[in-house]
């Protein structure tokens, strides 16, 4: 029988440092306009640098996520991480394992991450007491009764794919997702869909009528939400962010259009009647949630480090380990370029008359 050390035994956090803060009376400044230089667009394409030291690469789902061993993102040199932003922004995600990044402190961890742009710091979720504010703790565990993480899910599916703070002007791109401690047994995966295949698998005209829409991103509903959970001691950093998307971005780095809604952030569709917008917007939502052919599943332990490109995915946690089980990880999110929005191609290779070809067979 295999041994499991059930949540009753569990021992003292193994890092103590990065356990979270909620102080209802900090404030930060939002990074502000920047111009952004991307990292990708610099990157040998066969990533020679990146990999060289690689023991197993692999393919966690056709569309979504490579996994690469034996390689530590600590010692990458500045070609190498030019390489893992073009695989990134390829692949969707990149899964490294066995990392020392966990334990090479603050400020080496934010000065790789910020290689690609300068970190968001966050409205409302814990960093560190005596770190940074541009960590974002996630951290559940039966020993301490203040944490947020249940409550703020509580009364609503887990399962919420989205974009990390996607109401910023320059939204997020890499992200990296490193955890620190995971439950034990199996549970507290990420789930990570590829938005380049959502938009891909609609049809031909749909797609079409995506592209040159927009579509408001505010930051209002996760607020009131901190507010009706934790009242007095809501931590609201920031006041509420808003910015104004295309419905269908185009990536700096590969050129490939990607859908950028989400059920978090997206609030309605601009110019269309709320309706209308209510009626696109949900019909897109579930089409992201139903995607199973075009997401992955990231099993965690210790030492793993995820890093994923927000302009091409959307993730979600899944929040399905036994309540009280130890989960400790910190974010580090990098903001990147103004969204680029994608125009209807005037030459459709031929996808169009396709279309029209299965109405005519549908019809008949
Ligand atoms: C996140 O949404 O950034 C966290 C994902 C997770 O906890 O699995």
């Amino acid at each position: 029988m295999i041994a499991k050390t059930s949540p009753g035994e569990l021992g003292a956090p193994q890092y103590p440092d990065y356990l979270p803060h909620y102080d209802p009376l900090e404030s930060v400044e939002p990074v502000g306009p920047f111009e952004h230089d991307e990292p990708g667009l610099r990157a040998d394409k066969e990533c020679p640098n990146l990999l060289k030291g690689a023991t197993k690469i692999f393919e966690l789902s056709p569309h979504c996520g490579t996994e690469i061993q034996g390689v530590q993102i600590s010692r990458l040199s500045n070609a190498a991480l030019d390489e893992m932003a073009y695989l990134c922004a390829e692949r969707g995600c990149l899964v490294f394992r066995d990392q020392d990044y966990t334990d090479i402190g603050f400020e080496a961890q934010k000065k790789i991450a910020s290689y690609f742009g300068p970190l968001h710091k966050h409205g409302w979720m814990p960093h560190p007491e005596n770190g940074p504010v541009e960590f974002v703790i996630v951290y559940d565990s039966k020993e301490r009764s203040d944490l947020r993480i249940r409550k703020s899910w509580a009364r609503k599916s887990p399962i919420q794919f989205h974009v990390d703070q996607s109401p910023e002007a320059q939204p997020p791109g890499l992200t990296f997702f490193c955890m620190l401690e995971s439950p034990p047994g199996s549970g507290g995966d990420t789930i990570i869909s590829s938005m380049y295949r959502a938009f891909e698998r609609l049809s031909p005209s749909f797609r079409k009528r995506l592209e040159g829409l927009t579509a408001l991103h505010t930051t209002a509903n996760p607020i009131a939400r901190e507010l009706r959970d934790n009242g007095d001691l809501a931590v609201l950093r920031r006041p509420i962010t808003k910015a104004v998307h295309p419905v269908v971005q185009v990536h700096p780095v590969t050129g490939r259009k990607s859908l950028f809604v989400n059920s978090s952030y997206t609030q309605r569709i601009t110019g269309w009647d709320d309706e209308e917008s209510d009626m696109m917007l949900r019909f897109l939502f579930d089409h992201v949630n139903r995607g199973q052919d075009f997401a992955c599943r990231v099993r965690y332990e210790p030492g793993t480090v995820v890093v994923w490109d927000q302009r091409c995915t959307q993730h979600s946690q899944t929040l399905d380990y036994e309540a009280g089980g130890r989960r400790h990880a910190f974010r580090l999110t990098p903001l990147a370029n103004v969204p680029i929005p994608s125009k209807a191609d005037d030459d459709d290779g031929g996808d169009c008359a396709q279309d029209e070809g299965r109405m005519m067979l549908n019809l008949c």
